[in-house]
């Protein structure tokens, strides 16, 4: 995509997995990208180039934030279910506070459009799938529950501010771009953790209990490739408008069990990737598949690289990239 106007932005998080492919594709845009970032789980050498790099807190962005910017990506954010459950001052101080301290030096210093990243973990256990962003919000984790609170910070924000605001609930990121992928330092995410058992990395994978109430009994997820998350990134960043917040769901619409990723990755790798049963991960919906007619509708996003095979093959090639 090539940026309609030229912006300078902040992008919070941009030496992460989904903030760096972000910030990558808005310098390919054109933009003047600035990436903040505390490197607490994100990687120096993911930074992209042309990206201005500020190390730091998001909580502390005031500073940067007067020399002027024309919208902020928000990605930076501590993001592990489980690890929300026994830490959850982590989440609350670490995404709540901070986010709340980033709007306010963003409505002080007159900085009005934004784009965050929230989560499928927002609505929790669904009532019905596909998922749209008018179902209840019943978050079953302290990560759902921090991105809902600050979903619910940034309308007021808006409506008092005039913020022009979108977030975007993701459901389950995969694929690589360039030389940027998936490489958290404690790896929970099925797809890598997968193809790690074809690097001869792990022996096997563990699937996380096979007695739900699914066609083959293993959880049901909608893949998304980061690329096209991007998309709708830049998308998003040009349709807000002032004084308004609007939410988007952001999956294929299409589930696939954890059988199915497992015989995916099989296939695209050549591995025979053994794998075992164990019990159910604790805060595991059954099935999680997005409605993303809105952003469709009103963003016309359309994603382009949306076979699960695809998904994977990219995140195969990158992963083999770094051993
Ligand atoms: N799984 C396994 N074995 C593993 C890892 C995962 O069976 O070793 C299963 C999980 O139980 C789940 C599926 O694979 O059924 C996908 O798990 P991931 O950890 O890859 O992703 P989640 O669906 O748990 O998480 C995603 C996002 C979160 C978001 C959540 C909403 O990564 O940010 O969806 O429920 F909060």
């Amino acid at each position: 995509m090539t940026a309609a106007v030229r912006m300078k932005l902040l992008v919070t998080g941009g030496a992460g997995y989904i903030g760096s492919v972000c910030a990558a594709r808005l310098v390919g845009a054109g933009h003047e990208v600035v990436v903040l970032d505390n490197l607490c789980t994100g990687h120096a050498d993911a930074i992209p180039a042309g990206c201005r790099f500020v190390p730091g807190e998001v909580a502390e962005a005031g500073p940067l934030l007067a020399e002027g910017f024309d919208g902020v990506l928000h990605f930076a954010a501590r993001s592990l279910v489980g690890e929300s459950m026994t830490d959850p001052q982590r989440y609350w101080w670490g995404n709540v506070v901070a986010s709340v301290r980033l709007l306010d030096a963003m409505t002080e210093h007159g900085i009005g459009r934004l784009v965050f990243s929230s989560t499928a973990a927002t609505y929790g256990e669904p009532q019905s799938v596909p998922i749209t962003e008018d179902d209840a919000t019943r978050p079953t984790n302290p990560y759902g529950a921090t991105k809902l609170a600050i979903d619910h910070a940034i309308t007021s924000y808006a409506a008092a501010h005039g913020l022009a605001a979108v977030s975007l609930r993701y459901f389950n990121v995969g694929g690589a771009f360039d030389r940027h992928g998936e490489r958290h330092t404690v790896e929970t995410h099925l797809i890598p953790l997968v193809l790690q058992v074809a690097l001869g990395q792990r022996d096997k994978i563990t699937i996380f209990g096979d007695d739900w109430p699914t066609a083959d009994g293993t959880c049901i997820r909608d893949y998304i490739h980061v690329t096209d998350l991007a998309d709708a990134h830049e998308l998003a960043l040009e349709s807000a408008q002032p004084g308004c917040h609007r939410v988007y769901n952001l999956g294929n619409g299409e589930g696939f069990s954890v059988r199915e990723v497992i015989e995916t990755c099989r296939e695209v790798t050549g591995h025979p990737i053994p794998a075992e049963v164990a019990g159910r991960r604790p805060g595991d919906p059954a099935v999680l598949i997005a409605s993303s007619e809105r952003a469709r509708a009103d963003l016309g996003w359309k994603p382009e690289r949306a076979e699960l095979s695809v998904i994977v093959a990219d995140a195969w090639d990158f992963a083999r990239r770094k051993v």
